[in-house]
């Protein structure tokens, strides 16, 4: 039987996900993420491989030294790594603080993926219990990584001028979620 002629509720619900830590084997996802210039459009541009190549280093010692986790987030109904999301340690404005960030692949947006990954990244940042609180800090031109911050609740802070990668400014907001608050 085709997937098409299957009774609806028989189908594998396409936009199901789950998140698993980074792992050795996720550097070619990091390069198909980090290296293309529309998945990079609000972050700066695409990095280059050695750049890739670091980044995907530190994503890997991120639970071992304690100071964030970083996932893949895999498409339950094929088994596929489709992007990437986590959080890390970063001082903001003098505070300890999580920093979040996510990417979904093209073929995978507009269908809630994003918000699903990010709200079981949540739920693992809670159970950490180590900061109080998360911040993303998306370009103010990145509408759907601002809608994503709204619809799980975020509080938007302030708007500030960023400078990243070194030399490139860019307007981005301030959104904190408070991980000890009740959920
Ligand atoms: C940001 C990103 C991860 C969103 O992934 P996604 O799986 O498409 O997101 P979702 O489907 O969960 O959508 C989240 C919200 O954004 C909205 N949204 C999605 N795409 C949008 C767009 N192009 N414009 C405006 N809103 C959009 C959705 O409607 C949804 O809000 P709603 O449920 O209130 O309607 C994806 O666009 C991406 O990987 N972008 C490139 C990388 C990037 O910029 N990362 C962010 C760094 S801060």
């Amino acid at each position: 039987m085709s997937a098409r002629s299957q009774p609806q509720s028989d189908r594998p619900d396409q936009s199901a996900v789950r998140i698993e830590p980074w792992s050795e084997g996720d550097l070619a996802l990091d390069q198909q993420m980090l290296g293309d210039p529309a998945m990079t459009r609000y972050l700066g541009g695409p990095e280059s491989d050695e750049q890739i190549a670091q980044r995907h280093a530190r994503k890997l010692l991120l639970p071992d030294s304690g100071t964030g986790r970083m996932f893949k987030i895999i498409h339950e109904a094929t088994g596929e790594a489709i992007g990437s999301v986590g959080y890390w340690e970063n001082t903001w404005r003098g505070e300890e603080i999580y920093e979040t960030g996510w990417m979904v692949l093209p073929a995978f947006q507009g269908r809630g993926i994003a918000s699903t990954a990010t709200a079981q990244t949540i739920a693992q940042a809670r159970v950490d219990r180590k900061h109080q609180f998360l911040h993303a800090f998306p370009s103010v031109d990145n509408a759907a990584s601002n809608a994503l911050c709204r619809k799980l609740g975020f509080t938007l802070i302030e708007e500030f001028e960023s400078e990243y990668p070194r030399g490139k400014f860019m307007q981005c907001n301030d959104w904190r979620l408070d991980l000890f608050a009740e959920s």
